[in-house]
């Protein structure tokens, strides 16, 4: 078994790397939302200026057997490296989850990170060992949310009167623009983290552009937002994402501007965007932190269920951390 780095050039090495990951994780994982080969494509080989990403295969006769993709933030969370080991079912307990880890570490250190974090989702009914692993290496977890889902259509959920919806898709008009960065900002700001030390990312229209320009490269990015009548303001937005030709979507933000709380405007706009999906889209993800009432609420009232729980976890890079300092060839 080896340990290499992929080479992002290669066309066939990434798809390669893509289909065992996508194979390893839905071993355990029956809903899991794994990322499309196509947003993989963009990602590994356009690289963004706010994060440096690696990944790293363990390779048994010529198979991709398992894989970790290394993330370090570059302008925010500096301290910080993110990472998802996966290995296929075949070859689990040999110690090749082990290896890519300690690949993992000694890139992170070499990059002056001071912790790893990475998520580990559990399926409700099928036993995975994410979390035995995670434990294994000294993760400890610092913050948990329910992965939900649900079936289209969902329950109709009217928009308080007071307000009218402005939907886009893709790039924000202009005219819109002041007012969706400043409930943007809101969101990153306000987004439940539990015990993770971590800094919310703050976009300025330049990174805004840069984000929708990416993101469309792979997505249908869709936002309903709730405009007052009475004074133009905007009270809150939902944003959401279906990969290109996909039959799911996934719910990202949806935030409330504290002063227009209380009128179901949440619900309104998750069901606003879900109205407006063409047909063949049938399913949609979501995640909420379980102590978040108010949008588990929102969430349950419109049809979706809990299916999977997140953990997100994180290992300090003590000194004492041990890892075989010889892991992983730099390609
Ligand atoms: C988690 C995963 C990467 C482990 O890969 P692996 O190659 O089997 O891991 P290793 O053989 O190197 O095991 C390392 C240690 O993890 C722990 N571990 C791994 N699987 C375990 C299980 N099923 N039960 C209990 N402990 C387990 C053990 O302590 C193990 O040491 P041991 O084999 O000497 O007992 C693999 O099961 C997987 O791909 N799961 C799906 C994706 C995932 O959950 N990734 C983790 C989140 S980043």
């Amino acid at each position: 078994m080896q340990i290499t780095e992929l080479d992002p050039t290669d066309p066939a090495a990434r798809r390669a790397w893509h289909e065992a990951l996508v194979t390893a994780v839905r071993a355990d994982r029956p809903h899991a939302l794994t990322t499309t080969l196509e947003a993989f494509e963009v990602v590994a080989t356009a690289p963004s200026q706010h994060f440096a990403r690696s990944w790293l295969q363990a390779v048994v006769d010529g198979e991709v057997v398992g894989t970790a993709e290394l993330e370090l933030p570059l302008s925010e969370n500096t301290e910080v490296a993110w990472t998802e080991v996966a290995v296929l079912p075949g070859h689990r307990r040999r110690g090749i989850g082990r290896a890519l880890w300690d690949a993992v570490v000694v890139r992170a250190r070499d990059a002056g990170r001071s912790r790893i974090g990475g998520e580990v989702t559990l399926d409700l009914d099928v036993a995975g060992p994410g979390q035995d692993f995670a434990g294994a290496v000294g993760a400890v977890e610092m913050h948990r949310e329910d992965h939900l889902v649900a079936h289209l259509p969902v329950a109709a959920a009217l928009v308080d009167p007071a307000y009218e919806v402005v939907r886009w898709r893709g790039r924000c008009p202009d005219e819109h623009r002041t007012a969706y960065l400043a409930m943007r900002n809101q969101m990153n700001a306000d987004v439940p983290t539990g015990d993770l030390d971590v800094e919310a990312a703050v976009l300025d229209d330049t990174r805004l552009v840069d984000s929708e320009e990416r993101l469309m490269r792979s997505y249908d990015v869709r936002v309903a937002a709730a405009r007052r009548r009475t004074d133009g303001l905007f009270g809150g937005y939902s944003l959401m994402f279906v990969p290109h030709g996909a039959d799911y979507g996934w719910q990202d933000d949806t935030l409330v501007m504290p002063e227009h709380r209380g009128r179901r405007l949440g619900a309104a706009l998750k069901a606003a965007n879900y109205a407006d999906l063409p047909e063949h889209v049938t399913l949609v993800h979501t995640w909420t932190d379980p102590d978040n009432a108010a949008m588990h609420r929102t969430n349950t009232g419109l049809g979706f269920r809990v299916v999977e729980r997140m953990l997100e976890m994180e290992v300090a890079l003590d000194a004492d951390l041990d890892v075989d300092p010889d892991v992983g060839a730099r390609a």
